[in-house]
């Protein structure tokens, strides 16, 4: 089918699907990379019917100027998907996605919200597990995939699917990399040579030397001009979020 369908007309859509059709479903905020490109490829083989989503979600953002800096790249995104055979293109707005604003948001106080990326974001895991399960209800998919470059948020889903009980499979796919190691992310299309440059010395450090000592490599860091916000070790892998001329990086890797 490989088209664009416009958000109001997704139900006809659906509903025009055989029963067993196997939908699979990418949820994303666009600016595609590589990294979307390969978990788009993945969900292609393994479904029937394959619907991506761009969304950039204003309630994840606890910060105003990081959801307007967010990179925007729509035509691009309809060529990307187009060529990944995508049978369905979601490209919604702000008001038919928090048509009421946000108010029936998921407020998670699981654990893992509150640490790392839910104690440096406030109200960011809300605000991602409230746009998901919007989108799960609306695509109502086999299975849905997500980057685990944002693991804390791949574990969360996993509990919102299992706890909600949606009949559904949430597939991780392995982070893509530069050959310096730097996780590929729509946010790396904002920095300068310079910032990029720092930004492969960062996955670079973190790559040089033990994971005994998270204080040392924090100093490493700091030494090369990063900013860490946090650097810990949770389910036998490392956690890290620095600021790298402006722009946050996260990565995680198993240890
Ligand atoms: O990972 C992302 O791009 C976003 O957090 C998601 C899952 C699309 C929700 O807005």
């Amino acid at each position: 089918m490989n088209s664009y369908v416009h958000y109001r007309d997704w139900f006809n859509v659906r509903n025009t699907l055989p029963k067993e059709v196997r939908i699979g479903f990418v949820p994303t905020m666009g600016a595609l990379h590589q990294g979307h490109i390969s978990v788009l490829e993945k969900a292609r083989r393994e479904n029937d019917f394959l619907v991506l989503s761009i969304f950039v979600n204003p309630t994840q953002f606890n910060d105003p100027n990081d959801y307007q800096d967010y990179p925007r790249t729509l035509e691009l995104d309809r060529r990307i998907a187009a060529e990944c055979g995508v049978d369905a293109l979601l490209i919604p707005g702000k008001d038919d996605m928090y048509p009421s604003g946000n108010d029936m948001p998921i407020l998670t106080q699981h654990p893992l919200s509150q640490i790392m990326e839910g104690k440096v974001r406030p109200g960011h895991f809300s605000g991602v597990l409230t746009v998901v399960m919007k989108w799960l209800h609306w695509v109502n998919p086999a299975r849905v995939y997500f980057g685990e470059k944002d693991f804390q948020q791949y574990y969360l889903i996993c509990e919102l699917v299992k706890q909600y009980f949606l009949d559904l499979e949430v597939i991780g796919c392995e982070t893509l990399r530069e050959a310096s190691g730097l996780p590929l992310s729509s946010r790396n299309q904002r920095f300068n040579k310079e910032g990029l440059e720092l930004a492969h010395r960062f996955a670079k450090l973190l790559r040089s030397g033990s994971y005994d000592d998270l204080a040392s490599i924090q100093r490493r860091l700091e030494a090369a001009g990063l900013i860490v916000e946090y650097i810990e070790k949770h389910f036998g892998r490392l956690f890290v979020a620095v600021e790298c001329h402006g722009i946050r990086l996260i990565d995680n890797f198993r240890l």
